[in-house]
């Protein structure tokens, strides 16, 4: 089966649109995390010149990342997999084609705009009003898309992947309106509609939610698809994925607080902040062991598939994530843990371990049969992606981690008479070091990227060729 017969069954058009646009935006995020890692490494790296300023380059990074490579990524499999899962083409060609646009639309506004240094100063929700609107529209066009191809469906059962998917869809259109509402007072500036600890919990609810649906429930959509799908075998127990989604998104939504601990929101809500995080710690892990144990009778494939490494692996690093967020939250380790780089090392285990590797992996599985092929064009190269990925993943991770724990501990130490034992710039000497570390783990990581463009391209290539030959007898016939 070529491309051209796929896409009369589905519409493959967009889902190749935004897996292409997966990968490119992977590799611009990614290449400004390294320049921001550089940049804390050599200070004066970009010195002079505004819009390269670490403080506009780090919201640039977060966006591109978690907005473009993520949303790409997450638009492109929920997709790929309603459209197979529901047995019915997308609900509409036009509209699907709005949402491409619409989206790219959107991340070429904050690729202009968050270097200008035009940015609503909300973290992860930077984008200004009229971005903020386009945001809306776009996604209300991609809630009918994806929601009108669930009522098309010729299948009775909506599969478990579209449940997670649907989650992420509806919880990011509320958080989204909720925290951008704002009074605009020129075409480049506004101001939120809340103010003080109001504005706080408005904020870290979104912030939280954003981790819980952006990062976290559309990614497991990916993972009850394409882990079955990749190993061969039926999802281990499907009753537990049906207790894993409803548990997941009724305790997600209190959790916000743990991120405002210690601050001026009431004590009792940083305290429950802190208890459902805690509780969140089961659904998580009863997820993931649910995606793990998949591929019981089917292990050896660990052994052969690179993309089933991709996709198991990145079950491993959201366990590490989910078992480490929880224990962050608890005050009293909050306490050593908060504005240290221990957050940054959680936040890229969850990232670049789980969100980055559970991407790549369906991207790897979707684009050849998204041609018409069964593999990629070289599985040795997805095999060197994956063990440089990795290996710059712990590199991230662990330097962060010690880094972290280091500088807590730091600022906490006083000498007999009450004064620090350490000034702020003794910690920053003694985190230099993990800053190159960091640094290099994530020049591996856009290494491994430059490795899967080269892949992709090998593969159109063949497919085209493929495509060409099959042409061939019939033009000699002529
Ligand atoms: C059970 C699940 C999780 C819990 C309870 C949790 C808890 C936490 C806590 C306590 C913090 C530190 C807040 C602070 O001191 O400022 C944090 C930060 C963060 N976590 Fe998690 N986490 C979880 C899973 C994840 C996952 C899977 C990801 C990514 C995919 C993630 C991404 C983040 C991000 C981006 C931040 C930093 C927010 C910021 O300050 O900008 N978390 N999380
Ligand atoms: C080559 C890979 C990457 C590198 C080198 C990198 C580097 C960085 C650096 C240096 C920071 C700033 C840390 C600080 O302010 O102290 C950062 C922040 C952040 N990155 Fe990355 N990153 C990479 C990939 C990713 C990916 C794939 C994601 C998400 C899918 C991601 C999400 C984030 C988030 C959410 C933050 C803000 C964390 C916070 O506020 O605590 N990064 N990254």
């Amino acid at each position: 089966m070529n491309a051209a017969t796929v896409d009369e069954r589905y519409n493959d058009t967009v889902v190749r649109q935004f897996t292409l646009m997966t990968v490119v935006w992977g590799i611009v995020g990614m290449a400004v995390g390294v320049l921001i890692a550089a940049q804390l490494y050599w200070p004066a790296l970009t010195e002079g010149i505004s819009w390269l300023s670490y403080g506009r380059l780090r919201p640039l990074h977060t966006n591109a990342v978690v907005f473009a490579f993520g949303g790409c990524a997450l638009m492109a499999t929920s997709f790929y997999v309603v459209q197979r899962t529901c047995h019915a083409r997308l609900f509409s060609d036009r509209l699907a084609s709005f949402v491409f646009w619409g989206w790219q639309a959107v991340i070429l506004s904050a690729a202009v705009s968050l270097p200008l240094g035009l940015t609503q100063g909300k973290e992860y929700a930077e984008l200004e009003w009229p971005i903020d609107i386009l945001i809306t529209l776009v996604w209300v066009a991609y809630a009918v898309v994806f929601f009108g191809t669930l009522v098309r469906r010729r299948v009775k059962h909506i599969y478990v992947a579209n449940w997670f998917y649907a989650s992420f869809i509806v919880a990011v259109a509320l958080l989204h309106v909720v925290n951008n509402l704002a009074l605009p007072v020129s075409w480049l500036k506004s101001y939120s509609v809340y103010t003080g600890a109001v504005d706080a919990m408005a904020q870290w609810w979104y912030g939280h939610n954003a981790v819980g649906f952006f990062l976290t429930a559309g990614f497991l959509g990916m993972m009850y698809y394409f882990v079955p799908k990749q190993a061969g075998r039926p999802v281990y127990s499907y009753r537990l994925s049906i207790v894993h989604f409803w548990a997941l998104i009724a305790i997600y939504m209190w959790a916000g607080p743990h991120h405002l601990q210690y601050t001026a929101l009431p004590d009792w809500a940083q305290s429950l902040g802190m208890v459902f995080s805690l509780i969140l710690l089961a659904p998580s892990w009863g997820g993931a062991i649910n995606g793990v144990m998949t591929l019981s009778g089917a292990w050896h494939k660990l052994r052969t598939d690179p993309i089933i490494k991709f996709l198991i692996v990145s079950l491993s690093f959201y366990m590490i994530a989910t078992f480490e967020g929880p224990m962050m939250s608890i005050k009293t380790v909050n306490s050593l843990s908060h504005y240290t780089d221990w957050t940054v090392g959680h936040v890229h285990a969850g990232a670049l371990g789980w969100v980055a590797m559970i991407s790549l992996g369906a991207v790897y599985a979707m684009w050849p049969r998204l041609l018409g092929l069964q593999t990629m064009h070289s599985v040795k190269l997805i095999d060197l992606h994956f063990w440089i990925h990795t290996i710059g993943v712990v590199f991230y991770i662990a330097s962060m981690w010690i880094a972290g724990v280091m500088q807590g501990l730091m600022w906490r130490a006083t000498n007999a008479d009450g004064t620090l034992t350490y000034s702020f710039v003794e910690s920053l000497a003694a985190t230099y070091p993990y800053y190159l570390i960091r640094f290099l783990g994530g020049v591996l990581v856009l290494l491994g990227m430059g490795v899967m463009a080269w892949n992709i391209w090998l593969t159109w290539r063949a497919a085209h060729s493929t495509q060409d030959m099959a042409v061939l007898p019939v033009v000699t016939q002529h």
